[in-house]
């Protein structure tokens, strides 16, 4: 079962918990065009799909999503994830990384990503994280890179980069 983690806030920006009534925002957000085509599986999901990983995810506890809010009007400007915590190695998977359209090109993911990581570090003690990015996605690569990510391994089109955050 998940640990409920309070929200965090972040400058403009709140981190917290995603939950059953964000469902149809990530629904929509990850199967537009250009988005769904960067996740394991480029088909559209249809709902009953969206709410049967929810359940499954629930009952996780090495995996968080968040949603990433506007702290002073609540509006919903996208995801990140956390994910196969392993506290003994001290390192977790990070991504899914979605933006909501009208939030795009902005900085606010960067700052979430950011975030996400001091979380990573300060609340959950990880010494590293590390995501995976298809090669093709230059937008998602230029983003991470800036982040101070570095290519650990490449295999067929998928890229893993690591950065460490002690
Ligand atoms: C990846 C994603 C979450 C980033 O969100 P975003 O709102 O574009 O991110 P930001 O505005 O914070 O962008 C920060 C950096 O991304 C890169 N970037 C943003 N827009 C870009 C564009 N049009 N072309 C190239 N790089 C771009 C830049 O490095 C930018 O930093 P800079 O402006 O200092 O150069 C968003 O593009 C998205 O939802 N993509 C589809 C899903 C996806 O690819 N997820 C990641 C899977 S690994």
């Amino acid at each position: 079962m998940k640990q409920a983690y309070s929200p965090l806030t972040v400058g403009s920006l709140r981190l917290r918990l995603l939950s059953r009534a964000d469902l149809p925002f990530t629904l929509e957000w990850r199967n537009r065009d250009g988005v769904r085509q960067q996740f394991g599986t480029a088909d559209v999901l249809q709902w009953d799909q969206h709410v049967g990983w929810f359940t499954r995810y629930v009952e996780k506890s090495d995996d968080l999503v968040f949603i990433v809010e506007d702290a002073t009007n609540n509006a919903r400007i996208g995801q990140v994830a956390i994910y196969g915590i392993d506290a003994n190695a001290r390192r977790a998977e990070i991504g899914r990384f979605v933006v909501a359209p009208e939030f795009q090109g902005k900085g606010l993911m960067r700052e979430a990503i950011g975030a996400l990581m001091t979380f990573a570090k300060e609340t959950l003690g990880l010494a590293s994280v590390y995501l995976l990015v298809r090669e093709t996605n230059d937008r998602a690569r230029r983003l991470y890179a800036g982040l101070g990510f570095a290519e650990v391994s490449h295999a067929e089109d998928m890229i893993t980069m690591e950065r460490s955050i002690k």
